[in-house]
């Protein structure tokens, strides 16, 4: 622990009744790791902290678990204890195993798992500089009613209200002292402190911290977490992985769309008749290449996985899948928009450039156009041009195609 003088209490030992799993909520997946993973991902990016979970009395060997996974070298700083039937109590079962050099208190609902580490050390740092309790709030966007029944009895001014959020940071004995005298059930501790007549100023939060109560904030965590992923390098250059909490950010773009890029060139020189643009075109000479050299196919598939970040042809397509050896165009659209579906994707359209000195394209564009669509699920327009004789494909050397997809959220 050495010098550390601050703690976070991360409470995980609710049932999560309105999320409706089978298990507690702390231990529900989002991706390959749980709710409590995740939280607990953001607690030790944060600036380093005695850290307490509090877990149900049936999972503190998950819990443990749990912090192994995530906290690295700081594990010796965690302790994970056994919560009781309310958030308050649970809160108070690890608030007894403070270390007794931490002077500054957090207390995290392991529910906002996608917390920011940035807004926790928001919060320790505003407690440090004023002494007060400190919570982290978004303003209130919706106009609120109030209601008795189903009846709307009052409007209520929303520049007077803030969302609360965690984690709410304390001096370490008002909180204590709060909580030993505390004669109300709370679901958050600054009402416990509040009661007990300590200031509590507010700091900004976060969008990210929202807290998953029902399946479709679950939904919402996990496409965040999917969509971060898709964005993140696959090899050890991840970089500062503090760098977590601005790919989310970044990835909480969904609703715009994504274009990509997609290139490629085969040479005449194949076996058989020529396959091109999903069209077989008898009498003409064929493309060489791994599958059947359909260019206008390869070049579509690489437009599209790119603008999803999936990759490109290689990945899906490489030698590991020896089915696609002589494949035509249909089966590689299929499967490419197969691939984008099963990750959130929908295709919008492809725009495709072939530039080529035989065959003789626009007699068949319509034809083309239709069984590119057809294979791919989306619409796809293809235009052709010669290149004045110049280079290889005005040698009749080859086809050199350009691709242009545009991808949005499904
Ligand atoms: N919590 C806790 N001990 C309890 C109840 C809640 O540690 N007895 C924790 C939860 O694990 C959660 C946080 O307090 O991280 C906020 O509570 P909430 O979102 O209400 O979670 P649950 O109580 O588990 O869910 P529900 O109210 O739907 O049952
Ligand atoms: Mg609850």
């Amino acid at each position: 622990m050495n010098d550390i003088d601050t703690a976070i209490v991360v409470v995980a030992a609710g049932s999560g009744t309105r999320l409706g799993a089978v298990e507690p909520k702390a231990f529900v997946a989002i991706d390959d790791a749980s709710i409590l993973r995740h939280c607990l991902r953001g607690v030790f990016r944060a600036r380093p902290a005695q850290v307490v979970v509090v877990a149900p009395e049936t999972h503190l060997d998950e819990a443990r678990e749990a912090v192994l996974a995530e906290a690295g070298s700081a594990a010796e700083c965690v302790s994970v204890v056994a919560g009781g039937p309310t958030r308050q109590r649970s809160v108070a079962a690890g608030l007894a195993v403070l270390d007794p050099r931490v002077e500054t208190v957090l207390v995290h609902d392991a529910a906002r798992a996608l917390t920011p580490p940035e807004v926790i050390d928001r919060v320790a740092d505003a407690v440090r500089a004023t002494g007060h309790g400190v919570l982290p709030v978004l303003d209130v966007v919706d106009t609120i009613k109030r209601t008795v029944g189903d009846d709307i009895v009052a409007s209520v001014d929303r520049t007077e209200l803030a969302a609360a959020q965690t984690p709410q940071g304390f001096p370490r004995r008002a909180l204590m002292d709060a909580y030993a005298n505390a004669t109300t059930d709370f679901t958050d501790d600054t009402a416990v402190v509040a009661e007990a007549g300590l200031p509590v100023h507010r700091v900004s939060g976060s969008e990210d911290s929202f807290k998953i109560t029902t399946p479709s904030d679950l939904a919402r965590a996990r496409d965040l977490v999917r969509r971060a992923s898709q964005d993140q390098p696959t090899t050890d250059e991840a970089g500062d992985e503090s760098e977590m909490a601005d790919r989310i950010r970044d990835a909480r773009q969904p609703l715009l769309p994504r274009v990509g890029v997609g290139t490629d060139v085969h040479a005449f020189g194949g076996e058989g008749t020529l396959w091109l643009a999903g069209l077989e075109w008898p009498g003409e000479p064929a493309l060489s290449g791994h599958s059947d050299g359909d260019a206008v196919a390869h070049a579509i598939v690489d437009a599209v996985l790119n603008a999803a970040g999936l990759g490109d042809i290689g990945t899906h397509f490489g030698t590991a899948r020896p089915e696609f050896a002589g494949a035509h165009a249909d089966a590689f659209l299929g499967e490419t928009a197969r691939i984008l579906a099963d990750a959130g994707w929908r295709i919008g359209n492809v725009s495709v450039q072939m530039q080529a000195q035989r065959p003789k394209f626009a007699p068949r564009r319509i034809a083309a156009e239709a069984a590119l669509t057809a294979a791919l699920g989306a619409p796809v327009s293809v235009s052709a041009t010669t290149t004045d004789g110049l280079g290889f494909t005005g040698r009749t050397e080859g086809v050199q195609v350009f691709a242009v997809a545009m991808v949005v959220p499904a």
